[in-house]
């Protein structure tokens, strides 16, 4: 299924070979910068026990609504207007970080997201949509997020909580050079020193990961390491489509384990989902 919003950085491109690569047995898994969730949505259900991760407060708030009180926030969306005056007092008033409930701030926060231009939260889009229109997919995200566990940590607690021989990871981490696009997040944003944190406790685990970049030598050098598999692949650059049809945005998917043992199997081989 899709995700019930897009997101900068949303892997909606990418997730059928990311769920493609993932392996073949485990019992948790744990999507540690969850975002727009397009793999968790994409990736069928099954007996495994799941978990979504945040650190941007606003966005983990819209999720505990979606799955907690789907039919409050769905009121609420009913009467938001599409204007520029009303977007631009959205967001002045989410910054003021108020004492709006819950459901009023994941109303809020979806309305920036639909509205806005890229998804960026940030200018207003201008564009025709429909807010009603979301409500079958902010339905059915409510009924996939049931049993899964909602977290609001930065990825250095998170990751050591979970931690098993029978966990896998997905990590999608602000790419290399783009963090600046992620407001909202922690005190100072993502800096590199971040991206040398996370290779750091990814190296001892005791789980597997799989982890999703753009290609860049720093990236690269990062993660060379023995035991540790880099498949460069792309996808289309959709900002570029409109003056450069085709163009295509190279990226890595890395590993500490066999990235292609289910695809070799037979369906009825593949144990957990
Ligand atoms: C590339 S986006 C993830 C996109 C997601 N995979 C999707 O399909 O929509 C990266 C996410 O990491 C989150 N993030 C940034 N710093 C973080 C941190 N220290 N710990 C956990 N999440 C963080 C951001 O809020 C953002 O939602």
């Amino acid at each position: 299924m899709n995700s019930f919003m897009s997101w900068v950085g949303g892997k909606k491109a990418l997730r059928e070979q990311i769920v493609s690569m993932l392996p073949v047995n485990y019992s948790k898994y744990v999507e540690v910068f969850g975002g727009g969730g397009w793999v968790l949505f994409h990736k069928p259900p099954g007996r495994d026990f799941e978990v979504y991760n945040d650190l941007n407060g606003l966005l983990v708030n819209l999720y505990w609504c979606v799955r907690e009180r789907p039919d409050e926030l769905q009121r609420e969306l009913k009467y938001v207007l599409n204007s520029r005056l009303d977007f631009d007092r959205v967001r002045a008033t989410l910054a003021k970080h108020g004492k709006e409930n819950q459901v009023k701030k994941a109303a809020m926060f979806y309305q920036l997201i639909r509205y806005s231009y890229s998804s960026a939260l940030t200018s207003y889009a201008a564009q025709p949509h429909d807010m009603w229109s979301n409500f079958p997919i902010i339905e059915q995200a409510h009924r996939r997020l049931k049993d899964v566990v909602i977290e609001h940590q930065d990825f250095g607690r998170l990751i050591p909580h979970y931690d098993g021989p029978d966990t896998v990871y997905y990590c999608d981490p602000p790419y290399h050079n783009t963090e600046k696009f992620y407001k909202n997040v922690g005190e100072k944003g993502f800096l590199e020193l971040d991206h040398v944190r996370l290779r750091d406790i990814l190296f001892g685990i005791d789980g597997k990961f799989i982890l999703s970049y753009n290609d860049d030598e720093f990236i690269r050098e990062l993660y060379t390491a023995p035991g540790i598999y880099i498949v460069e692949t792309t996808r289309l650059h959709q900002m570029r489509q409109r003056y450069e049809a085709n163009s295509q945005f190279p990226e890595l998917i890395i590993t500490n384990y066999e990235p292609f043992e289910r695809s070799r199997l037979q369906p009825e081989q593949i144990a957990l989902f």
